[in-house]
């Protein structure tokens, strides 16, 4: 049984993987610090499946753990979500966000290298395109500077990883993620986010649950049919089994480079008032919403062309948009 590290992996994105990983016949080592996290997520992790993965809680910039981490366990390949990802903290805390998303990474590649551990999966990003300049987006665009500190710690940590594959055995991939959403069918794990959220998906169903008063959808003119803003939405649990896919190919040596980037999204692109209408449509339920202006830093329109996740990874969302909102919507209401 092949033993995988996922950091990060009692959050949104990362227990979703732990799932399917552990579907899959792996063994799931998580490290997570809980900074965006809770605890009981390990236990919604082990309900669903019937395995409880090893928890180590520590942080990653604590470099002296990482490498008791790594000199005590064995593994054979890594998946790296531990980072945090809210891009206007990031604007207000640099600092922060470069220390806590580079300085662990950076520990992570020298223990892996240290100890011979040959296999990475990295969360990137469809936020290093920026506003691409042809639609749908290709592995090709050119990479823009980024727009926020939180962007170019994905940027910089592509890079990193590039930089460290030209002279290690470790081989590495970086699925670039468009908007993950949704949550698990069963509805025991899912997107929890701190506060007031900054995401469409949660603000859309924490208004639909009574929880805020109402969506304001951030510009209605947009160069869009509609006018707003245009983006690729991906459900979460595609979205896992894009990194089983992604480590699969790397156990087996399959990779073309020992650093290749993925886009990972559902090749689509639907406005804020496309989720709008499907949500109520799937829901039942009517969502109060206005129109205010843009919000810095928002791009017009991203989606991916998904043809080499295709042809090369074998990798394609299955489930609809549609799957995903009442999924979200499944998830919310068990918050109340
Ligand atoms: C954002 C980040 C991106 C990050 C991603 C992670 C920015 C500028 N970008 O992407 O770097 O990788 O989250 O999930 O923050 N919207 C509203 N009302 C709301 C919230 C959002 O109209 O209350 C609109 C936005 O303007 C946007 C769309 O909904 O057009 C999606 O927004 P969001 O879910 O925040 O994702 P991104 O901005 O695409």
């Amino acid at each position: 049984m092949k033993k995988i590290l996922v950091t990060g992996g009692l959050g949104f994105i990362g227990s979703h993987t732990v799932v399917e990983l552990q579907n899959e016949g792996f063994e799931v080592l998580i490290i997570d610090n809980l900074s965006n996290s809770t605890l009981d997520v390990l236990d919604k992790i082990t309900s669903i499946t019937a395995i409880k993965p090893s928890y180590f809680n520590f942080d990653l910039k604590d470099k002296k753990a990482v490498q008791n981490f790594f000199s005590t366990n064995k593994i054979d390949g890594v998946i790296h979500f531990a980072a945090s990802k809210a891009v206007g903290e990031s604007v207000e805390k640099p600092l922060e966000y470069y220390e806590n998303n580079i300085s662990t990474l950076i520990y992570l590649l020298q223990e892996m290298k240290a100890t011979n551990v040959l296999n990475f999966i990295f969360s990137s990003s469809c936020t290093v395109y920026g506003q691409a300049d042809e639609l749908p987006i290709t592995e090709n665009a050119t990479v823009k500077p980024a727009e926020s500190p939180y962007g170019n710690t994905k940027k910089m940590g592509e890079e990193i990883i590039k930089d460290t594959t030209k002279v290690s055995n470790i081989r590495a991939i970086a699925l670039r993620y468009f908007n993950p959403i949704g949550s698990h069918e069963s509805a025991k794990i899912g997107e929890l986010p701190i506060g007031t959220p900054q995401n469409l998906i949660p603000f859309v169903t924490q208004t639909a649950a009574g929880i805020r008063k109402e969506l304001s959808v951030f510009g209605n003119d947009y160069p869009t049919p509609d006018g707003t803003a245009i983006r690729d939405y991906i459900h979460v649990v595609d979205l896992a089994q894009a990194h089983i896919v992604a480590l699969k190919r790397l156990i087996d040596a399959k990779n073309n480079s020992n650093f290749e980037v993925f886009n990972i999204g559902s090749g689509t692109g639907n406005s804020v008032l496309e989720i709008i209408h499907s949500f109520e449509k799937v829901t039942g339920k009517k969502l109060n919403y206005k129109f205010v202006e843009r919000r810095l830093g928002d791009i017009t329109a991203a989606y991916a062309d998904t043809t080499i996740a295709k042809t090369e990874l074998g990798w394609t969302a299955k489930l609809s948009l549609d799957d995903a909102l009442l999924s979200a919507w499944k998830w919310q209401q068990t918050l109340k």
